[in-house]
């Protein structure tokens, strides 16, 4: 039973889509007719509101850590599945008809409450990145592949074992933004053609 409600809840709280939300209550539209289309904290800095992107970015690791942390709470023993169900509620959520976000906040809400060493490694990783290079999706996708790699170092192996998970969807949740990296193509934050 335990197993079962860790899971559900996980999924219905990783499954709100803030970005969505917020972009609708702004009065700037509906966000997967904007940019990218995705419902992330990018997309939404695409509409010029800098405010509801930061937001965005906040809700959206925040409902990670709060899957995790109630699970801890609630189930203990559940939360990596609750961690698990809640990545795969926001990247495939069913209000949306299973076309949600790219995971990367999500992912360091988990990690956070999962592994906050990791989870530092993942901010440094990803700010670091997104302040010199300017390539979100790039800043997004280094930082998820480094949290396996540092769970692996910091401590548990079905942490590291989930990250990898995660990371592998991270991967192919940006398959057209690798295309666009490949190709020299991919827009810088803020730029023109962005
Ligand atoms: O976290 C999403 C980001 O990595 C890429 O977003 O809208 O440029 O595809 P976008």
């Amino acid at each position: 039973m335990a197993p079962a409600a860790a899971l559900v809840l996980g999924y219905l709280l990783g499954s709100i889509p803030f970005g969505m939300i917020l972009t609708r209550l702004s009065g700037a539209g509906d966000l997967r007719s904007i940019g990218s289309g995705n419902i992330g904290a990018t997309n939404v800095l695409r509409t010029g509101r800098k405010g509801l992107a930061a937001a965005t970015l906040l809700l959206d690791l925040f409902k990670g850590w709060a899957a995790v942390a109630l699970a801890m709470w609630l189930f203990p023993g559940d939360q990596l599945l609750a961690a698990a169900a809640a990545f795969v509620g926001h990247c495939y959520p069913v209000w949306l008809k299973f076309r949600g976000g790219k995971g990367v906040a999500t992912f360091m809400g988990i990690a956070l409450a999962l592994c906050w060493p990791c989870a530092l490694v993942y901010a440094l990783v990803w700010l670091g990145l997104l302040a010199t290079v300017r390539i979100s999706s790039l800043a997004g996708i280094a930082a998820a592949i480094s949290a396996p790699v540092s769970a692996a170092w910091f401590g548990d192996f079905s942490v590291s074992l989930l990250f990898l998970a995660l990371a592998l969807i991270v991967l192919w949740k940006h398959r057209t933004n690798i295309d666009r990296l490949i190709a020299g193509t991919e827009p810088r934050v803020g730029s023109k053609n962005d």
